[in-house]
C-alpha cells in the first residue's frame, strides 16, 4: 500500500475586495456587528468576466509551480465547489482543457464547505491503491454572485477564491505523508443550509426568480452548534487513529466560517489560538475554497513549514465534516 502526500499548495484571491463598511451602504448591518460576531472584515469578489475555473487555474498553477509537477504528469483534477461556471458540465473538466492536461478524468466534488477535505480523502484513496501517482485538487468558489444581498444574514459571510493541493505519491522513506483522512455526513439536517431552487425538485422559473428561494438560505446558530461539534468530532476521530495527541500538532487549519467557531474549537481542545490558522478577517466564507486558501496564506508566510504536523477540519451544508491529519 502507497502513502500520499502533499506535495505542492497554491491559492488564488480576487482582487476586488468587499469591505463591511460597503455592506452598511447595502443592507442593514455595521462593521462592528459583523467583526464581533464573525471575525470578517472583507471578503475577494471575483473580476467580471472570470468564472470559478479561472481561479482554479491560478490556484493550481501555483501549487503546481510548489510541487515541480508539470500538467502532462498529472492523473486526475478533482474540484470542490458547490458554485461551478455551469451547471453542466463540471467545472474540473473545464479546468482540465484551460490547464492544457490531455485525456484524464477530472470530476466536480460537491460537499460544500468540506468539499476540500472530501477531495483530499479521496485522492488518499487513489494513491494508497497505487491507480494514480499526482492528483490535482482545487477548492474554488463564486459565492459572491449567490448571494441575497437583501439577506443581512447570509451576505455578509461569503467570499470568492480558490485554494489547491497537489497530491502525489510519498516514497517509502518519506515521513511527510497523509497520516490519515476522515469524512461524514448527516443529511438530515440538510435544510439548515441550502438553496431550495434551481435544482430538479424546484426547478428556476417566474416565481423562484423573484421569491428569494434561489438564493443561499441558512438557519445560522443551528449550524454554528453543529458545527462546534462535529469538526471537534472530526479531530479526534483523526488523532485517535494515528494515537496522536493534540498537543502534538503544530497547526490546526479549520474551515473559515466564522472566528467564534474557531474560537469554540480551541476551548474545546484548550488548543492555543495562535496555533490556529485563521484568514476569515481577510476572506470571509469561501466554503470549499477556505482550507487551501488558509493553509497557503500560512505557508506563504512562513508560518507552515515542511515537517510539521498539521490537523484540516471542515464542516458544511450537507452536513458534511471531515479531518485530515498531515506530516507535511
Ligand atoms: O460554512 C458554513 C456556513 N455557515 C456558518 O458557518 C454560519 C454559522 N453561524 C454563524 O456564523 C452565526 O450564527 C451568524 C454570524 C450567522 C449569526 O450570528 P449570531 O450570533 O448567531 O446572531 P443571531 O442570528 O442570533 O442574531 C443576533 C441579532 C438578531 O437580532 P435580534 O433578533 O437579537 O434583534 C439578528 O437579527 O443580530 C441580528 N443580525 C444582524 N445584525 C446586524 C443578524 N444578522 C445581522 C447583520 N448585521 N448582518
Amino acid at each position: 500500500m502507497h502513502r500520499s502526500k502533499v506535495a505542492g499548495v497554491g491559492s488564488f484571491l480576487p482582487e476586488k475586495v468587499l469591505t463591511n463598511h460597503d455592506l452598511e451602504k447595502m443592507v442593514e448591518t455595521s462593521h462592528d456587528w459583523i467583526v464581533q460576531r464573525t471575525g470578517i472584515e472583507r471578503r475577494h469578489v471575483i473580476a467580471d468576466g472570470d468564472g470559478t475555473s479561472d481561479m482554479c487555474v491560478r490556484a493550481a498553477q501555483r501549487a503546481l509551480e510548489d510541487a515541480k509537477i508539470s500538467v502532462d504528469q498529472l492523473d486526475l483534477i478533482i474540484v470542490a465547489t458547490l458554485s461551478g461556471d455551469y451547471k453542466m458540465p463540471a467545472t474540473a473538466c473545464l479546468v482540465q482543457s484551460k490547464l492544457g492536461a490531455k485525456n484524464i478524468m477530472a470530476f466536480d466534488l460537491n460537499a460544500a464547505c468540506s468539499g476540500f477535505v472530501y477531495s483530499l480523502h479521496i485522492a488518499d484513496q487513489f494513491i494508497k491503491t497505487g491507480v494514480y501517482k499526482n492528483i490535482l485538487i482545487v477548492g474554488a468558489e463564486t459565492l459572491t454572485r449567490m448571494m441575497n444581498y437583501q439577506d443581512r444574514e447570509t451576505c455578509i459571510l461569503f467570499g470568492d477564491g480558490a485554494g489547491a493541493f497537489v497530491i502525489t505519491r510519498a516514497d517509502e522513506s518519506d515521513k511527510n505523508v497523509v497520516m490519515t483522512s476522515h469524512t461524514h455526513a448527516e443529511g438530515s439536517l440538510y435544510d439548515l443550509l441550502w438553496v431550495p431552487a434551481g435544482g430538479a425538485l424546484e426547478p428556476y422559473n417566474a416565481e423562484t426568480a423573484t421569491n428569494g428561494r434561489g438564493f443561499m438560505r441558512m438557519k445560522g446558530k443551528e449550524i454554528f452548534k453543529n458545527a462546534t461539534r462535529a469538526m471537534a468530532s472530526c479531530c479526534n476521530e483523526a488523532l485517535e487513529a494515528t494515537a496522536t495527541k493534540v498537543s502534538d500538532l503544530d497547526w490546526i487549519v479549520p474551515h473559515q466560517a466564522n472566528l467564534r467557531i474557531t474560537e469554540a474549537v480551541s476551548n474545546y481542545f484548550d488548543f492555543p489560538m495562535d496555533k490556529i490558522i485563521s484568514s476569515v478577517h481577510e476572506t470571509g466564507n469561501t466554503s470549499a475554497a477556505s482550507i487551501p486558501i488558509a493553509f497557503d496564506m500560512a505557508y506563504r508566510d512562513g508560518r507552515i513549514k515542511r515537517g510539521q504536523l498539521i490537523m484540516l477540519t471542515a464542516f458544511g451544508a450537507g452536513l458534511t465534516s471531515g479531518s485530515a491529519l498531515l506530516r507535511f
